[in-house]
């Protein structure tokens, strides 16, 4: 059965960096150009505020995260771009949902434990944060939700859901979705060598204006191996992240210099400076176009609004009528 939509999303809950380029929206841009199905991406912005507060960041990030997916290339007119809280029903089929999701299945689920032990920072938001991804898909009749593996587990419980309303109900209300690992889709270290995450401070953000960009590279830890020694090209970060960016040729010949010595870790730093500003350019300046062109924006972003809103409609009429409402 060919695939009929896939769906995805991304908090706003900071600008993309090249973790999320690489590692969620290059692949999934990749995906929806293959055809044969339509894509839905969105900005979660309702998950963000389980951890974000403020308005104007929320804004700001939420506008960075869609100009981020236009700037790389996603063709929001032959799929959809929306904003989640643009489609508020799906507020009103998580609360059904909610009363179909066993505590159990929560409380084990990553999200909430990796935070069990300060139960004092814990929203109910957070606890029922994989109940509002589970309406994020169910409610538009995806068939394939291309995710990170810290994601698998909310696929199940959405997966779980859909089922246990369906054998309920003794119908199908709900397509039951299938994640997509794609496993070859590793991990981008940040600055630090830990996995470059917003919550660990240690991202590159691409979209950053030059000097910003120039500044955060020069910061990536090094060892102290003298200029004049061999280095590891395999277990630098700098060299980890050109072999992510540079081309193979670049890549192969940053590896001799490094294996060769006399080769230092300021001389890489520069080098990927300019392979991220090469391999990004295009990029960041379809970004600041569009960051620079709010009405541009707003306008995409409504059209996709208005599309996943008649999805949604049609979904929630099928959901009320067999709940009783
Ligand atoms: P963060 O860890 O910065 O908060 P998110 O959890 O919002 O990032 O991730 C959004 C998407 O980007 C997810 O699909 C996730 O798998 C992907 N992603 C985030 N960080 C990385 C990384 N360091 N390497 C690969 N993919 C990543
Ligand atoms: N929880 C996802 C993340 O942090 C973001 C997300 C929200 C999502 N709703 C979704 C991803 C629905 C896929 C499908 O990365």
């Amino acid at each position: 059965m060919p695939v009929a939509r896939i769906l995805t999303g991304i908090q706003s809950s900071g600008r993309p960096h090249l973790g999320n380029l690489l590692g969620a929206i290059l692949p999934a841009i990749a995906l929806s150009r293959q055809g044969g199905h339509e894509s839905l991406y969105f900005i979660a912005d309702l998950h963000s505020l389980t951890s974000i507060k403020d308005a104007e960041e929320r804004r700001a990030n939420t506008r960075a995260v869609a100009a981020a997916w236009l700037a790389c290339g996603f063709d929001a007119e032959a799929n959809t771009l929306f904003v989640q809280s643009h489609v508020p029903e799906v507020t009103e089929l998580a609360w059904y949902l909610n009363c179909f999701t066993p505590y159990p299945m929560l409380a084990n689920a990553h999200s909430f434990k990796d935070k069990r032990e300060r139960l004092a920072d814990v929203n109910a938001g957070l606890f029922v944060y994989p109940v509002l991804m589970a309406a994020d898909i169910l409610l538009y009749d995806v068939n394939l939700v291309p995710v990170g593996k810290d994601q698998v587990q909310h696929l199940e419980i959405a997966a779980d859901i859909a089922r246990s309303v369906n054998h309920l109900y003794q119908q199908e209300v709900f397509v039951v979705p299938e994640a997509r690992v794609d496993e070859a889709v590793m991990t981008i270290p940040g600055l630090d060598g830990q996995k470059m995450s917003k919550s660990y401070g240690n991202t590159l953000d691409v979209f950053a204006p030059e000097a910003e960009l120039k500044k955060r590279v020069m910061s990536i830890l090094s060892d102290s191996t003298p200029l004049e020694d061999p280095k590891n090209p395999d277990t630098d970060i700098t060299a980890r992240l050109f072999a992510l960016v540079a081309d193979p040729a670049a890549v192969a010949e940053m590896r001799q210099q490094y294996l060769a010595g006399g080769y230092g870790y300021g001389h890489a730093k520069k080098a990927l400076l300019a392979a991220l500003l090469e391999r990004f350019g295009p990029a960041r300046q379809a970004f600041d176009r569009y960051m620079a062109d709010p009405a541009e924006l707003d306008r995409i972003l409504q059209r996709g609004a208005d599309k996943a809103r008649a999805l949604a409609h049609k979904r929630l009429a099928v959901v009320r009528g067999v709940m009783g409402f």
